[in-house]
């Protein structure tokens, strides 16, 4: 297979496609309610961030109008088969500007409206107090305003997810927004001897951000005429949910390696929440003493500094962390090319 190094820019690859964005964002989130307006908008304006969840859902976009759609009756539940009867078929020639695309270019501004609904009350949940380089919501507003601000964008996004009219992206959609509180909760709630374990970790991973990734993947496939069960929507789901979890673990060895000032949001966060991410657990594989600490989430006064001592002496942990988020990204990257 090729390797990652040999991939163009995908964010210059649909540059183009994603110019009227933001603008196009702001007016969908526009409600009489002015607080509640500019509280919505504020991540969709000047902070608007990489926009990567809208730029992966344009490439899978453009991957999967190339894709022969399976022939054949769609297997299982019929409401599981999705537009499996496009009126005309996609092809790379006809793709953009069709219906197929307006509807795949519309997923994309709604995955960024949950994205970014879900972040607003993360900053809430975390008491982080900046995000995107700027005060989060809730500094900005109070925790009142934020937790209503994110609501009012997943009902906004509810509200366009329903007029894409295919009742499968509406089901795998929610089944997004299921995991996504789920990953949360884990996050919040596991017992103390699962904390260790990185099943645990990778499984939370997964839910809190590979899930929206990989359904918003699938979700594009199905647009885009492919049916619920076929190989070109399995196919897209595994690359969403290999890029998810290498996302979430550069998001986690970023924590410790990279400052504030670059991360736009806190850096050294995760232990305060007491959370062990990748390059903690390998730490506490060569390290027995550092287990305690982990299974308390770091509670006791001098926990963080003896973890962060461990870790930085480790001399394996970080390049394992980064050799795990390196695999899921490869394997992530040979889907694209069908191996
Ligand atoms: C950021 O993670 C947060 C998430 C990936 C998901 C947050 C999900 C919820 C708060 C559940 C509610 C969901 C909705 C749709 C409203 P992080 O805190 O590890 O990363 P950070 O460093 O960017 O804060
Ligand atoms: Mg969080
Ligand atoms: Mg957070």
């Amino acid at each position: 297979p090729k390797l990652i190094e040999a991939l163009p820019d995908p964010f210059k690859m649909v540059e183009k496609e994603l110019q009227p964005f933001s603008d196009s964002i702001k007016e969908l989130v526009s409600t009489d309610q002015p607080i509640l307006s500019m509280a919505a908008k504020h991540f969709f304006e000047k902070r608007h961030g990489k926009r990567f969840r809208p730029t992966i859902v344009q490439l899978v976009a453009k991957a999967v109008a190339a894709a022969t759609p399976d022939t054949g009756v769609p297997s299982g539940n019929v409401q599981w088969s999705g537009a499996s009867t496009l009126a005309e078929p996609v092809t790379p020639e006809n793709h953009q500007g069709s219906d197929v695309w307006r509807r795949q270019a519309q997923l994309g501004q709604i995955v960024e409206m949950i994205h970014v609904a879900s972040l607003i009350h993360d900053d809430v949940l975390d008491e982080a107090d900046t995000r995107r380089g700027g005060e989060a919501v809730h500094k900005l507003y109070s925790n009142k305003v934020a937790v209503l601000a994110g609501d009012y964008l997943l009902a906004r996004a509810s509200v366009l997810l329903a007029r894409l009219e295919n009742t499968a992206v509406v089901q795998i959609m929610a089944t997004a927004l299921e995991s996504l509180v789920a990953g949360e909760i884990m996050q919040l709630k596991s017992p103390p001897e699962t904390l260790l374990e990185m099943e645990t970790y990778l499984r939370k991973s997964y839910y809190k951000t590979a899930s929206l990734i990989c359904y918003a993947c699938r979700s594009t496939a199905l647009l885009g005429g492919h049916v619920y069960d076929s190989a070109a929507a399995t196919a897209c789901e595994e690359f969403g949910f290999h890029l998810g979890l290498a996302y979430q673990i550069q998001d986690d060895i970023l924590d410790f390696t990279a400052a504030a000032s670059v991360l736009g949001k806190p850096a050294l966060a995760d232990m305060d929440l007491g959370l062990s991410t990748a390059p903690i657990l390998y730490a506490a594989q060569e390290t027995p003493s550092l287990r305690a600490l982990v299974m308390r989430r770091f509670k006791k006064k001098g926990d963080k500094q003896a973890a962060l001592e461990a870790l930085y002496k480790s001399v394996t942990a970080m390049d394992k962390a980064r050799a795990l988020a390196r695999f899921h990204a490869q394997v992530s990257f040979d889907f694209t090319f069908g191996t």
